[in-house]
Order: C-alpha cells, then sequence, then structure tokens
C-alpha cells in the first residue's frame, strides 16, 4: 500500500490537514467525487422510472452500486438496501419488527446512541431492554450472551467494532449463540466496514447496518443488509413512490425487495458514490489497510502509555482493535486538548463522549474523553505530530 500515491487522492490534506477523526467520517476521495460529479454533469435522471437513455443509464448505475456494495460484505444485491446512514437501518429494522410488550432486546453498555435510542424508544411499548457489560477494557465473552438470552429474547444487537474503544466484537460467536436460541441479530457495523472485511454469510447474522460516509463515501448514503428470508416476513417501514407493482384507493401491494424498502426518490449520487468508494477500498485491499492501521495503532498506543498524565480507554495493545484510540488526560480538559491540536498543527480529533454516554457513565467513568482514529491516508509522522503536541502538556 502506498500511502504517499494514497494520500494525493485528498484535497485537503495537500492543505495540510492532519485528519485523525476518521470515526466520525472519513476525507473522501477525488475518484468518488469524480463519480458524483459524473452523474449530476452527464446523466442526471430520476431512476427506474424514465424509459428514455438518460433515466435508463442513471437506473443502470444505481443498481450497478448495489450490486458493488452487496458483494463487498458477501450479501446479495436483494439483501442490501441503500438509506441514509446506520441510523436509519437500526431505526427501520426497529419499526419494522413490530416489537410487543414483553419482548426483549438484548444490547451492550458500549453501544453507540445510534444502536441505543432506537429500542429505548420501543420501551414505550413495553418492550424491556437487557443491557450485558464488558471488562473495565470493553471486551465481552460470548456466554454472557449466552446466559442472557432467554426465551422472550426477540433480537440482540450489538456493535461490531466499538467507536470508543476500537475493540472488534466476537460477532461471529454471537451469531452462532443467537442461532441457537432462535433470537434475531443485528449488527450495527458503522466501524467494522471500513476497517475489516465484513461477511454477512459467514457471520450468519439477520441485519448488518452501516454508514457510506465513515467509508469515504459521500454523507447520507448508507446500507443495510436484510437476511432473505426475513426481507420476504418484514414490512418495510416507509409508504410511498416506486415501492410498489399496484395500488387502489384502499390498498397497495409491494413491488419486489429490495426496491420495496427504498420509498421515494433515495439518494442516487451517494450511492453512485459508494459504489466507487467500494472499488477504492478493494483495490488497495482489507489485508493492507489493517496492515496499516495496526502500525499506526501500536504507535499512537506506545506513544500514549509512555505519559503518566494519560488514561488510555480500552485495551492497550493493538490485537483485536481497530485504530480508534481514546484518551483522557489528567491535568486538561478534552475540548480544551482537541482545540489546541487543531490550532497548533491543524489536527482534527475528536472530543466527548462519541455519542455513547451510558459507555461514559457506566464503565469508563469518567467525563469525556480525546479519540484520535486514523485510516489509510494517515502516516506515522501525523502520528507523530499529535503525540509530540500531547508531550508539552506531559507532568
Ligand atoms: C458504532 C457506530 N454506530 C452508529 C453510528 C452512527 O452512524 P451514522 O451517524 O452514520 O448513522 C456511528 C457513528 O459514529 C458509530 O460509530
Amino acid at each position: 500500500m502506498n500511502t504517499e500515491e494514497i494520500r494525493k487522492d485528498y484535497p485537503l490534506i495537500a492543505e495540510g490537514i492532519i485528519y485523525l477523526d476518521n470515526t466520525a467520517s472519513t476525507l473522501t476521495p477525488k475518484q468518488v467525487m469524480q463519480a458524483v460529479n459524473e452523474y449530476y454533469l452527464e446523466y442526471r435522471a430520476n431512476i427506474h422510472r424514465g424509459v428514455y437513455e438518460l433515466s435508463q443509464k442513471a437506473s443502470e448505475e444505481y443498481d450497478k452500486a448495489r450490486i458493488k456494495t452487496a458483494a463487498h460484505i458477501n450479501a446479495s444485491p436483494r439483501e442490501l438496501i441503500f438509506n441514509r446512514n446506520t441510523t436509519e437501518g437500526i431505526n427501520q429494522i426497529a419499526l419494522s419488527l413490530e416489537l410487543n410488550k414483553g419482548d426483549k432486546i438484548l444490547t451492550t453498555s458500549i453501544e453507540h446512541h445510534s444502536n441505543l435510542l432506537p429500542w429505548l424508544n420501543q420501551t414505550k411499548k413495553g418492550v424491556q431492554i437487557e443491557y450485558i457489560h464488558p471488562t473495565s477494557e470493553g471486551l465481552f465473552d460470548p456466554s454472557q450472551f449466552e446466559e442472557k438470552i432467554s426465551e422472550n429474547t426477540k433480537l440482540v444487537a450489538v456493535t461490531h467494532i466499538s467507536n470508543v474503544l476500537g475493540v472488534i466484537n466476537p460477532v461471529e460467536e454471537i451469531a452462532r449463540i443467537c442461532r441457537e436460541k432462535n433470537t434475531m441479530l443485528l449488527i450495527d457495523g458503522a466501524q467494522a466496514v471500513p476497517h475489516i472485511q465484513v461477511d454477512v454469510e459467514k457471520i450468519g447474522c439477520d441485519f448488518y447496518a452501516f454508514s457510506g460516509h465513515k467509508m469515504l463515501a459521500p454523507t447520507g448514503i448508507g446500507a443495510l443488509y436484510i437476511r432473505k428470508e426475513l426481507m420476504d416476513e418484514l414490512t418495510p417501514i416507509y409508504g410511498g413512490g416506486g415501492i410498489i407493482s399496484d395500488v387502489s384507493l384502499n390498498d397497495y401491494t409491494l413491488t419486489d425487495h429490495p426496491i420495496s424498502w427504498e420509498a421515494g426518490t433515495p439518494n442516487i449520487s451517494g450511492a453512485i458514490g459508494l459504489g466507487k468508494a467500494v472499488d477504492y477500498l478493494k483495490k488497495i485491499g482489507y489485508d493492507k489497510i489493517q496492515y496499516h492501521e495496526k502500525k499506526l495503532t501500536k504507535q499512537l498506543l506506545e506513544g500514549l502509555i509512555d505519559m503518566k498524565n494519560i488514561r488510555i480507554h480500552g485495551p492497550i495493545d493493538d490485537k483485536n482493535k481497530a485504530c480508534i484510540v481514546s484518551y483522557t488526560m489528567e491535568n486538561m480538559k478534552s475540548d480544551d486538548m482537541a482545540g489546541i491540536l487543531d490550532a497548533r498543527e491543524r489536527i482534527c480529533v475528536r472530543s466527548g463522549t462519541h455519542c455513547a454516554m451510558p459507555l461514559f457513565k457506566n464503565i469508563l467513568k469518567t467525563k469525556d474523553s480525546i479519540r484520535a482514529s486514523a485510516y489509510i491516508y494517515n502516516t506515522r509522522e501525523e502520528i507523530e505530530k499529535m503525540l509530540r503536541v500531547l508531550d508539552d502538556y506531559r507532568v
């Protein structure tokens, strides 16, 4: 993997930005923007409606993007719907399951709010949420899931990779347990698809949600995998144009999946951009991405461990971890430090609770943290620069 060549695809890097907030959103390469521009400049039309050439071309490119995105996680195109983001995907499932009083959802105390609020909303109907808590490092043992799943557990909802701790959860084992116990499994894959090769078939989950903007694609496009048997069982939550085969004044008949889930005009350019981002990541290859990220994770952790005023959250080795490192400084507020990093070296890191407040309150027991997360275009020199600034505030 030639990082120097890769860096040329990102105009913001040439401007001197050190972008280490990749967990929130990644940068977008020129190739993806070109694909989006081509759509607007060369074949701008709505999809699946017109018989004219432009509309046919737009439909073709949108459908191709679905084939590529589905293949990227080893799903069939019929099992993948386009939506806005991970948040929307999880809400779509929470609403379409039609949960009832007495049903239980099992999740963990480290989830992003996007994999918590959709379930909390269900408690108004009498649905109960149960939580599994990790070790102080943020690790789970699959047997915890085995013990907690009961007859009333309708679904287990768990993140593949924590957006605060970077820990990769044992989703294959959790899926096996869910199948044995006849419980559905939803995986929040927002932080996994950008960093590791995801194979939904191999994992054996029922639902898998992820966002384009965290894997080089434009904002406003996401995808949701629904296992084919469940596609046939569930009812899409949105009604509107484009999803029907027949409508009368009293009723309607849905068209085939997955189109039936995409009411209204979708984010056509976003889907085409996501397809291009998939091509781009595939060309690099996940083995190379992981090798690169591991190097940076190790450097980051080793540099921080050395500083006695810094507490690292999550595991302090690079095993089973994406390059997402959160830390709190004893002698400095997280927002203040993030501001200093930006002002001194144009280093972009996130500070706060990273949309995972319960994790901070119950497990980390700290107010907030700084989170540095690297991706394919980050370098050792950039990590070194961040560590040097932190070093000036060492006590
Ligand atoms: C683990 C995890 N889940 C869900 C989300 C929500 O993603 P989005 O805002 O794209 O819906 C994020 C975003 O940071 C995340 O890290």
